[in-house]
């Protein structure tokens, strides 16, 4: 046999290998005799989602509808990995709160031995997670979160300054809630003041070379990553990330005792610190899991407000009436009171999801009281969030952006976990509250003197960018922005 002849054989046999490995694995849901989307080849259910074509969301959605009510879920595969997407809200509880315990794992690649930032809450999983978390709660108690509104509604003066004093300006929404949500991150997790740009470099460019086969091997083989000592990130962002805080730490550590006024005081003054490395780790948690969604936040909802002008009335007189009855000081009390303000926050949150679906992987097996349904050990599970709050059955005409959806008599008449933008239970956002605080106070500093409506360059409609996981406009926003001093 000559050589030719033999590289042609290997090469078939190599071929029909893969192909018989590809046709097992989406082979998956059929062999357990599971209602499941038919895969196509290689793609399973999400092609052109890959190529950037399509937004995931867009592929969960069509999936959602097709099966709701016809199953507590559905199998689908993402490429080759089968995944359970849920579709009923009893299920949803059962995973997020009543059986949490089978649903401890999410599934994410970490690894804190040789990359230590890593070893934060979102990423981490298992006994070390739990511990963390343990420890973790202690930091974000709504008493912390109230000590923390001075040093926030300080910070937010920069945006006063960002805004300036022009009458009326045609400004990049995204740059101008990133300036915001950037000092925020800054002074609160890591300790800096003053001069960001070096921090926003390094949180513009922390994943470095990104390669989609290299992440997904991670989430596919985590042991095989391990042992390779895979990265996520770029070396020297996380070196950077790193220095600062223990730099911070340390600064921090010489000072008298200091009013408690940032995460990083917070955690190293906690009966059971964490060390320094892992302060370090939620530090970064915070660029990680609060960065974009902060900012897709805001902007989507000045975006609404901008194409809807008497809510955004409404709104800021809301915001000039509390802020009057408080002497002009932004107060707990006050932000408690901002009723309306805290609605259209909520309506952006459900219409523009910033985490499009919530992951769990089952670390038991879990049967459905009363049905023949068993998610299996091991199984990877998807809550389609976003297309829940989409579901026309759940609320009325879905795509049109009406805060009067949370007002407290039209929430009474909905299903839990039917809005779930933070999640729920166990691994729910930790920072919920803190969140609420931080946009609400972002709001209230760029609604009190100004106005926005669409200019020529506003895209509308809005388009997500499918090149992202999480739900974010494809271009940036760009408002007229009017200075209303009354
Ligand atoms: C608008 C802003 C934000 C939104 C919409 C958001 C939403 C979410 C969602 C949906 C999850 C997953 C919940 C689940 O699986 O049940 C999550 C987890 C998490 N978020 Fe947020 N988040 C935001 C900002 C932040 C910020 C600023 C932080 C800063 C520390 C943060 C820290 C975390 C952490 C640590 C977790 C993982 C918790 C765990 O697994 O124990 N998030 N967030």
């Amino acid at each position: 046999m000559d050589l030719l002849h033999r590289a042609l054989l290997t090469a078939v046999g190599a071929l029909s290998l893969v192909y018989a490995l590809v046709k097992i694995s989406l082979g998956y849901w059929k062999r357990r005799g599971i209602l499941h989307e038919k895969p196509k080849f290689f793609w399973g259910n999400i092609k052109g989602v890959v190529g950037g074509k399509r937004h995931l969301q867009d592929a969960l959605q069509v999936i959602y509808a097709k099966y709701k009510g016809r199953a507590p879920f559905v199998g689908f595969f993402a490429c080759l990995k089968p995944f359970v997407l849920v579709l009923d809200l009893e299920l949803v509880r059962h995973i997020l709160v009543t059986h949490a315990g089978n649903f401890t794992t999410r599934g994410l690649y970490s690894n804190d031995g040789s990359e230590p930032l890593s070893g934060n809450l979102l990423q981490l999983d298992g006994h070390k997670w739990r511990a963390l978390h343990a420890q973790s709660t202690g930091v974000f108690t709504p008493a912390n979160i109230n000590k923390l509104l001075p040093r926030l509604v300080l910070i937010s003066r920069g945006v006063q300054r960002s805004l300036g004093k022009e009458r009326l300006q045609t400004l990049n929404i995204n740059e101008l809630v990133d300036s915001y949500n950037l000092d925020v991150v800054a002074s609160m997790a890591f300790g800096l003041s003053a001069d960001h740009t070096e921090f926003r470099r390094w949180t513009q460019s922390y994943w470095g070379k990104f390669s989609l086969w290299r992440a997904y091997l991670a989430l596919e083989f985590p042991l095989l990553a391990q042992l390779l000592n895979h990265k996520s990130y770029a070396v020297s962002a996380m070196a950077y990330f790193q220095k600062v805080v223990l730099g911070q730490l340390q600064e921090q550590r010489k000072r008298d005792r200091q009013p408690l006024q940032t995460f990083l005081q917070l955690y190293s003054n906690m009966d059971q610190p964490l060390d320094d490395v892992q302060i370090a780790a939620q530090a970064f948690g915070f660029v990680l899991a609060g960065l974009v969604p902060l900012n897709a936040t805001l902007s989507f909802c000045l975006y609404e407000l901008a194409r809807q002008p008497e809510l955004q009335d409404r709104v800021r007189a809301e915001i000039r009436k509390t802020l009057e009855q408080h002497s002009g000081q932004l107060t707990t009390e006050g932000l408690k009171e901002l009723l309306y303000t805290k609605q259209v926050l909520n309506e952006t949150l459900r219409l523009h999801t910033p985490y499009p679906f919530l992951l769990r992987r089952a670390t038991k097996e879990f049967e459905l009281p009363g049905s023949v349904f068993v998610i299996a050990r091991g199984n990877n599970v998807l809550i389609p969030t976003a297309a829940i709050h989409r579901d026309p059955a759940i609320y009325e005409e879905p795509l049109r952006f009406d805060p009067d959806r949370f007002e407290a008599e039209a929430k009474r008449t909905r299903p839990a976990m039917s809005f779930l933008p933070f999640g729920d239970g166990l691994r729910g956002c930790i920072a919920a509250q803190f969140v609420e605080q931080e946009l609400l106070v972002g709001l209230v500093t760029l609604l009190q003197y100004h106005r926005y409506t669409p200019c020529s360059k506003t895209a509308i409609p809005l388009e997500y960018d499918n090149g992202r996981l999480l739900l974010m406009p494809k271009t940036d926003i760009h408002l007229n922005v009017e200075r209303v001093d009354n």
